[in-house]
């Protein structure tokens, strides 16, 4: 058996949000402990696996994003296809982590958008987390904390604010939902299939550049 397959849960957790909020710079933040100013647009599904340690428990994550979705439009031949490939992706998802950048309202107010189509695609169990993301751009932000979380509690959405570019709150997001997962999983109310969630993934990978990262890290 390899190392990496030496964990005791695979958790996977799906990056939403409109296009540039920052959903990659949350992963590479996260899993590579990088931050890129440049801004490339991912095309597809790309992912990521990091693995930590919870109350003993080595947990891998998955953390997936997926793009193109909801701003991929309505109209389209292609939309479909897009739909199918994201509903693909959704499926086995123990965590959803919903981006909005903080400096750009529009993000904000499609937030509606995209809670409807996590209605039609997850169950509720599925652990949600709505993130506020560039919170360094202090001077140009859009959203007050005051707006975003009376939003999240309407919700009933837990909120956090991050930033990949100065790596604030990042690990604790994703500690955050590992642990809420864990809780789950404890109590059977969600399912952790492992091996069956990562070869499911890697069939609807349009770009698929995991990079594995074991490391321990002790909670809180
Ligand atoms: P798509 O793949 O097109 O959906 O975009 P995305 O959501 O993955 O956004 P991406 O991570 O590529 O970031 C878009 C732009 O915002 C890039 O230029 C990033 O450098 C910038 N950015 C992302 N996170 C932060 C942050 O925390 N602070 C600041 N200042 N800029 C950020
Ligand atoms: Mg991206």
């Amino acid at each position: 058996m390899e190392a990496h397959d030496q964990f005791d849960f695979l958790f996977k957790i799906v990056i939403l949000g409109d296009a540039g909020v920052g959903k990659s710079s949350l992963l590479l933040r996260y899993a590579d402990e990088l931050f890129n100013p440049v801004y490339i647009n991912t095309i597809g599904v790309d992912f990521r696996i990091r693995t930590l340690l919870v109350e003993d428990k080595l947990i891998k994550l998955q953390i997936g994003i997926t793009v193109r979705v909801l701003t991929f439009q309505w109209d389209t031949a292609g939309q479909e296809r897009f739909r199918n490939i994201t509903a693909s992706f959704y499926r086995g998802s123990h965590g959803i982590i919903l981006t909005f950048d903080l400096s750009n309202k529009e993000s904000f107010l499609r937030l509606d958008k995209w809670l409807a189509e996590l209605e039609r695609n997850v169950g509720h169990n599925v652990i949600r987390v709505m993130v506020g993301t560039k919170s360094d751009l202090v001077s140009r932000r859009e959203v007050s904390y005051t707006l975003a979380r009376a939003y999240s509690e309407k919700m009933k959405l837990a909120y956090a604010e991050t930033s990949a570019k100065l790596n604030l709150n990042v690990d604790e997001l994703f500690l955050y939902m590992a642990k809420e997962i864990l809780t789950k999983v404890k109590l059977g109310l969600i399912d952790t299939n492992d091996k069956k969630i990562s070869e499911e993934t890697q069939t609807v990978s349009v770009v698929n550049t995991e990079t594995e990262k074991p490391r321990k890290k002790s909670c809180c």
